[in-house]
């Protein structure tokens, strides 16, 4: 297959290229080249005749886009429904990666894909206005919601928490925000072979498992050899920010899982790897 991944140089994006490119041919757009939020980009994208386009682009800075509520719909919702366009254009089916924030937390039990979504703040308000574009207008297309991604190599959240913990020798992790760390090379893996399927809809594809940010520190600080450094537990009451999180936003993978036999293993296990990849 042609895949144009928009996003191509951010987290996702580039394990993507990686993973994917040992069997299909790949086109990376993102900035500053391609902005998703120009209309121009529609037909640009088109006439690259792409077979499937995986929108991975997007503003992710959740504190960001609440700060500038604007910026966060113009790149992730404009910006998806611009690409929606130029997957109607090109005859392309459209595979979105969309966000575990667009729910709002109040459930104590893992999302399923057929619960309403009903997002608490612009970053996942944005996204879902995203979601909403691409039904609207396509037949063929995978919305793929996530969480707590890390990949390798960049700025990902294992290596913020090492460089703090070296610097300040001490550390706090909320234990009320909870959901799914997600390893981008794991979630690429599933990516192949779900597009093979043309099982369309909305999927949840995550680690199994489910941690609070508490947890998922934990586990990094014991891999990194750092597990003497004090962790102490404290709430997101305790952290005023622009964005609020919702505090139980863990996904339930059903359909992947028990339809198509696509599961991705445990957080810890995928954590455990990344570490041995460093
Ligand atoms: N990271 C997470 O924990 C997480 C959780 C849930 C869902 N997701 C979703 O997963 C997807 C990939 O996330 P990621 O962590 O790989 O993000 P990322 O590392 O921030 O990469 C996003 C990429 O999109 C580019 N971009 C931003 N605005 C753009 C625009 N207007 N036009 C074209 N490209 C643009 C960015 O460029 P610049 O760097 O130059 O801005 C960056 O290269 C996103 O849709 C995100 O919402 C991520």
């Amino acid at each position: 297959m042609l895949i144009a991944i928009t996003g191509g140089r951010g987290q996702l994006g580039r394990t993507l290229e990686r993973v994917l490119g040992a069997q299909h041919q790949i086109i990376i757009l993102d900035l500053p080249e391609c902005d998703v939020t120009q209309s121009r980009e529609i037909d640009r994208i088109a006439a690259l005749k792409p077979d499937l386009i995986i929108h991975a682009a997007a503003l992710t800075d959740v504190d960001g886009c609440a700060r500038d509520p604007i910026a966060a719909y113009r790149a992730n919702a404009l910006g998806t429904h611009n690409v929606a366009l130029a997957c109607q254009r090109a005859h392309a089916t459209m595979l979105y990666i969309s966000t575990n924030e667009v729910f709002d937390g109040a459930q104590t039990l893992p999302y399923r894909e057929f619960d309403p979504p009903r997002a608490r703040n612009p970053y996942g308000a944005s996204n879902l206005a995203g979601e909403r574009a691409i039904q609207m207008l396509l037949d063929r297309f995978y919305i793929v919601r996530i969480a707590w991604l890390f990949a390798p190599g960049g700025n990902n959240f294992p290596k913020k928490i090492i460089e703090l913990a070296r610097q300040r020798g001490a550390l706090t992790g909320v234990t009320d925000e909870i959901a799914n760390p997600t390893y981008a090379p794991d979630l690429a893996h599933a990516l192949a072979r779900l597009i093979e399927t043309r099982h369309y809809g909305i999927l949840h594809l995550t680690n199994a498992g489910i941690a609070s940010r508490y947890d998922f520190i934990a586990q990094i600080l014991k891999h990194a050899g750092l597990a003497h450094i004090p962790l102490t537990p404290r709430t997101l009451a305790d952290y005023p920010r622009a964005s609020t999180p919702p505090t139980y936003s863990a996904l339930a993978n059903i359909i992947g899982a028990d339809i198509l036999g696509i599961q991705l293993r445990p957080w810890q296990d995928a954590l455990e790897e990344y570490f041995k990849s460093l």
